[in-house]
């Protein structure tokens, strides 16, 4: 079997072919150890794909590093959901996303021919390796549902496909909801861990308004007059990509943007709770960034304090104002 026999799906008018979205890259870093990341794939031919490899990220670093004849890589198509799941996030080098899988559920693995441990219930595993070759990669529809930059990407060479009798080959679609909600979830405890490190986390939404990447609301139990605006520097440390968020009591419903959109209407003033961060890192994906080649986008960074103001050390001195009779 070849790459031509599977259904790789083109998706949106200009895109720049048909792309494998559903596509979990395997490897071996000889540094930091196993590593499982999410890549799109646009068939080039029968053998050949270009990946997309995210900057300073697990798979890209080991490429980057890797000798003359690439990096070796064992693709899976179609996996179980925890699995995609933990495939989505990014652990610190040297955590293993097959462990993490396998806290969520039983992750049977096998060895394939290349040495790597993949998921047995992968229903296709495509074997090959990273070339350092560089095609055109795109365009293609990414998160914000607008099209990503075309970039000079790697070609990935592949030299065999095995697959579960009757496979069922899977496919995402590019920036709906599934595609949101796998990149956007895993920031959630990201950004929980560092707010509480400063203030009393109770929860946070990144919210699928903002593309599920840009935006989120975080929930804290006020403590002191300045836990509104600690949680913000530390929600954007917690989420590098983050761009604007919104900070709430535990009366507010993070998930309901009609409720965040009534604490800011009562308890927000712009020029008391408002913080702007110019000329910051952002995500590649925002359109309205900053983007230079080969340099890290820029973007402005914004957080709103819509927490009840506390007006003396010890609290808001009329607390009755703000309570919501209903
Ligand atoms: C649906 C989906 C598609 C993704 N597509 C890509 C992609 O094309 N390229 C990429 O580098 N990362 C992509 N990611 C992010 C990676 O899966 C992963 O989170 C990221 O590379 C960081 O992981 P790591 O540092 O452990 O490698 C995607 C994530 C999801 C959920």
């Amino acid at each position: 079997m070849d790459l031509e026999a599977l259904p790789f799906l083109t998706h949106y008018a200009s895109d720049g072919g048909a792309y494998a979205t559903a596509a979990v890259a395997f490897i071996d870093d000889p540094e930091t150890g196993p590593n499982a990341s999410f890549h799109r794939l646009l068939r080039l031919g029968r053998t050949r794909v270009a990946a997309r490899l995210v900057e300073r990220r697990g798979a890209e670093t080991a490429w980057r590093r890797s000798g003359p004849d690439g990096l070796p890589v064992a693709i899976c198509i179609g996996l179980p959901l925890h699995v995609l799941l933990a495939a989505s996030m990014a652990p610190p080098p040297g955590v293993d996303e097959l462990t993490i899988a396998q806290a969520l559920a039983s992750t049977p693995v096998v060895t394939c021919g290349k040495g790597i441990r993949v998921p047995a219930a992968a229903e296709f595993v495509l074997e090959g390796r990273i070339t350092h070759e560089l095609v055109d990669e795109g365009p293609f529809v990414d998160l914000t549902g607008a099209y990503d930059l075309v970039r000079q990407q790697p070609v990935i060479e592949i030299d065999r496909v095995t697959h579960r009798q009757d496979a069922i080959y899977q496919a995402l679609l590019p920036g709906r909801l599934e595609h949101r909600l796998l990149m956007g979830m895993p920031r959630e405890p990201t950004i929980y861990a560092e707010v509480n490190n400063v203030a009393r986390c109770l929860n946070v939404h990144v919210t699928p308004g903002g593309a599920s990447w840009l935006h989120a609301v975080v929930q804290i139990a006020k403590q002191g007059p300045e836990d509104g605006r600690r949680a913000i520097e530390a929600a954007f440390r917690g989420h590098g990509s983050l761009k604007h968020v919104v900070v709430v009591n535990e009366d507010v419903d993070i998930f309901d943007p009609h409720d965040v959109e009534w604490a800011l209407a009562t308890r927000f003033q712009a020029d008391r709770d408002l913080m702007v961060f110019g000329d910051q890192p952002s995500s590649s994906l925002d359109p309205s960034a900053l983007h230079v080649p080969d340099q890290k986008s820029r973007t402005a960074k914004m957080g709103l304090d819509a927490t009840i103001h506390w007006d003396t050390p010890t609290g808001p001195r009329d607390p009755g104002a703000y309570r919501r009779m209903w």
